[in-house]
């Protein structure tokens, strides 16, 4: 049985979970914050096989999908797991876990955004640290480094910059597998990039990210500008977002110093502190309500309040 309440799945209490909620709230629909680490597959108990905490018999009418906590490869799988049932039993899980699986991997994004030719820096993915020194000695002429990148990152976390000289990381030190990506130079003193929010396919806001140091991210330093969005960021943002089949996404973009934009990654669980303070439009409330509209259209019938 399905209720017309709204799961948001998360471990903290933070500002995206209020206001969303908040937003969810606007539109007269009810919604909690619920840990995947705290549900189960349950075909004892009850008919849908999912446990949820605090759902008892029924299932949500939509899943928004906040964090997916860290955890051993079979954790991660399990949760994953809940949100494969979720979808499975009908419940409108926003991003989709199949979403999810192809951007957290950024190997399998550097794939799909290249095979549908949608600009993207050079990139490199094995296992063997052997293979991985051929592809820098390759790659890294004259002045050329590449970026070496965690496969499962976020936040700027654990990226090298590997030039001729460098000593390649142990296999231990990259859980066993290589990301390298062709570093892309700036045509300015600062490193830049942009982030852009696509919704349903249509990018809606953006912002530019400057720093002293490469790595851009806000959690890292970078500081936060409002950012036009030129067609060329939003054609770009968009093929990026629906190349992975994302329902949302946050997009970052690259520009080399001739000018061309290329796609870094695809985030599908972005948070949005940063770009919610340098834009006007409530990002909180434009997911919710793209989340509530297909919700409606998954469904057949309209959320009615509760
Ligand atoms: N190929 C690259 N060339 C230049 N800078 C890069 C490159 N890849 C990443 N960066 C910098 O590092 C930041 C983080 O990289 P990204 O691929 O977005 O990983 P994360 O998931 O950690 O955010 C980017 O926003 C950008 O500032
Ligand atoms: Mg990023």
């Amino acid at each position: 049985m399905k209720s017309k309440h709204i799961v948001i799945f998360s471990d903290t209490d933070g500002l995206h979970e209020g206001n969303l909620s908040k937003a969810f709230k606007k539109q007269g629909v009810s919604s909690s914050r619920v840990s995947l680490m705290d549900c189960q597959l349950n075909y004892g108990e009850n008919s849908s096989g999912l446990l949820l905490p605090g759902m008892h018999d029924t299932l949500p009418a939509a899943a928004f999908v906040r964090a997916i906590p860290d955890g051993s490869f079979e954790q991660v799988t399990f949760r994953l797991d809940i949100l494969h049932a979720l979808e499975a039993s009908g419940v409108l899980v926003y991003n989709t876990a199949r979403a999810i699986e192809r951007t957290v991997d950024k190997g399998m994004t550097s794939f799909l955004l290249a095979r549908d030719n949608i600009p993207s820096p050079s990139s490199w993915v094995c296992e063997s640290a052997a293979e991985a020194q051929k592809i820098i000695k390759k790659e890294t002429r004259g002045d050329a480094k590449l970026v070496l990148k965690p496969l499962f990152g976020n936040c700027g976390r654990g990226l090298q910059l590997l030039d001729r000289s460098s000593a390649v990381p142990s296999e231990e030190e990259v859980d066993g597998v290589y990301y390298l990506q062709k570093q892309i130079l700036h045509d300015g003193p600062q490193a830049r990039d942009w982030r852009v929010l696509v919704i349903a396919d249509r990018a809606i806001a953006a912002m530019e990210r400057i720093s002293d140091h490469w790595i851009t991210n806000r959690a890292r330093g970078g500081k936060c500008l409002p950012a036009v969005l030129t067609p060329e960021i939003r054609e770009l943002a968009e093929a990026a977002s629906h190349s992975v089949g994302t329902a949302y996404a946050g997009v970052d973009i690259i520009r080399d110093t001739d000018g061309k934009y290329l796609v870094l990654e695809v985030n599908s669980v972005p948070a949005w502190r940063g770009l919610q303070s340098v834009v006007e439009k409530d990002i909180c409330q434009l997911l919710a309500d793209d989340l509530l509209r297909r919700c409606g259209s998954t469904t057949g019938a309209a959320m009615t309040p509760v």
